[in-house]
């Protein structure tokens, strides 16, 4: 396996927040992440509350999306949905063939999160898919057909 090489923090944030002024989800995640709160375009609001990543950890995973050749990725646990708008957002501004999943059948808090899937949805339609099963069960040793039925 190749080893990964990573930028320094500071590169990594800057580079990451470069991108933030170049593509739109980036941007409002980036916003959400400063605020505590994700803006939908049509004016709905999500508050992120506790479950709030730093610009770093979102820096580190949008890094983390560049190197990566594979067209599939599997996410578990949608929270208020910031690592999949970076992983989403990095991966559309790439211009490759992409599919991103995320197992959750839980929220953060009823109803917590809507804000944001529904942003998604709108913004990457198929390319992103959240299956509203718990990971153990179904991320293990299925194909993605068995995990869609
Ligand atoms: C800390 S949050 C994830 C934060 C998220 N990455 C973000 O950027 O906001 C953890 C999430 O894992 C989900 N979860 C917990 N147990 C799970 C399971 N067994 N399968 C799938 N998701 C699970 C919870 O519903 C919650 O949404």
């Amino acid at each position: 396996m190749a080893e990964l090489e990573l930028p320094r923090q500071e590169a990594l944030t800057s580079a990451f927040l470069d991108l933030s002024r170049k593509v739109e989800p980036i941007r409002r995640c980036v916003s959400a992440l400063r605020t505590g709160r994700f803006e939908h375009p049509d004016g709905r609001i999500d508050d992120l509350g506790p479950t709030r990543i730093s610009i770093e950890q979102a820096a580190l995973i949008s890094c983390l999306c560049r190197q990566c050749c594979r067209p599939l990725s599997v996410e578990v646990g949608f929270g208020m949905g910031s690592s999949a708008t970076v992983i989403l957002g990095t991966r559309s501004f790439l211009n490759q063939g992409f599919e991103h999943l995320i197992f959750d059948p839980y929220s953060v808090m009823e109803g917590t999160g809507d804000v944001v899937q529904s942003y998604l949805v709108t913004e990457f339609g198929d390319r992103f898919r959240r299956i509203n099963k718990p990971s153990e069960i179904h991320t293990y040793a299925l194909s993605s057909a068995e995990i869609m039925s």
